[in-house]
């Protein structure tokens, strides 16, 4: 289970690499843990002094995996957000964060895939990229104080459309909006993210992470995922929730008129 998110520390470089491109990089509450683990041992461990995500195959990730969602639903799983599950850690992980975090983009950023970037400090994304957050498709809410973070990076138009009608953005306007740092054709993605996180590794650290502290409020974020959270839980119990994961697992459009 664990080989879903590979973990390897090279020249004072963490890489954290979704590794399961059967499921599109679809994160289980296992590989939360994995990745929660390794942002806390970045924090404490002074020979990391940057944090890479990128991702194998053809997805950076498509987002929690839906069959968590489905149980929740079914109430076969506790809560689906909160910090008792390891999705809660990762996301307070991210917010709290003060080492530098850098991300590699390719191909489908569904959701947190999208919304974990808006915690990292650089973003390289493939031209081809293509970054959703579909929360209201799934009659859900935003996480990851995305509710915060989105509007405020691209504007509450920009924003509201990309949740409220699913809109896709591309890697080039990604970058054109601030979401990422630079668009580059698919191939030369991750060497340049990696090019960057080993420079930031060569930075003085306590500058880096002091002026990362002073650039974002890490506990209002760390506020706003737990009133994110509160609803997303109890959204992922709702028959209109039922009625989306269904149409997933189904492969047919979700028809909302059948439910309340
Ligand atoms: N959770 C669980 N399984 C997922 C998944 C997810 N988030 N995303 C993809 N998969 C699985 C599919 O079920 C499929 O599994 P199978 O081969 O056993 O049937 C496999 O990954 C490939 O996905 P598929 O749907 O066939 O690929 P596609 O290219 O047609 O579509 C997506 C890719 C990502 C657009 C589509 O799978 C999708 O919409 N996934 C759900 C994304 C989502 O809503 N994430 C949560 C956001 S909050």
């Amino acid at each position: 289970m664990t080989d879903h998110v590979l973990v390897a520390v090279e020249g004072g470089v963490m890489t954290l690499t979704f590794n399961r491109p059967d499921k599109k990089n679809a994160i289980t509450d296992a590989m939360y843990g994995v990745l929660a683990d390794g942002l806390t041992r970045a924090e404490s461990d002074p020979a990391i002094r940057a944090v890479l995500f990128n991702s194998n195959g053809d997805s950076f990730t498509s987002g929690n995996d839906l069959s968590d969602f489905a149980a929740a639903n079914a109430g076969t799983a506790s809560g689906a957000i909160g910090d008792e599950r390891n999705v809660g850690r990762f996301l307070k992980c991210l917010a709290r964060a003060n080492k530098p975090l850098v991300a590699a983009v390719r191909g489908l950023g569904v959701g947190v895939g999208t919304t974990m970037l808006l915690h990292c400090d650089l973003v390289y994304i493939a031209d081809t990229a293509k970054l959703t957050v579909p929360f209201v498709n799934l009659a859900l809410v935003p996480e990851a104080a995305s509710s915060l973070t989105l509007p405020s990076r691209i504007g509450h138009a920009r924003a509201y459309a990309m949740f409220a009608l699913g809109e896709a953005v591309d890697g080039k306007t990604a970058a054109a909006w601030g979401i990422a740092n630079q668009a580059l054709p698919e191939d030369e993605v991750d060497a340049r993210a990696l090019l960057a996180a080993q420079t930031l590794a060569k930075r003085p650290l306590g500058a880096l992470t002091l002026t990362k502290s002073l650039m974002r409020d890490a506990e209002q974020l760390a506020t706003r995922m737990d009133e994110e959270g509160v609803h997303f839980a109890a959204r992922l119990k709702t028959a209109e929730a039922a009625e989306a994961l269904t149409a997933f697992r189904e492969r047919r459009p979700a028809d909302f008129s059948k439910v309340g």
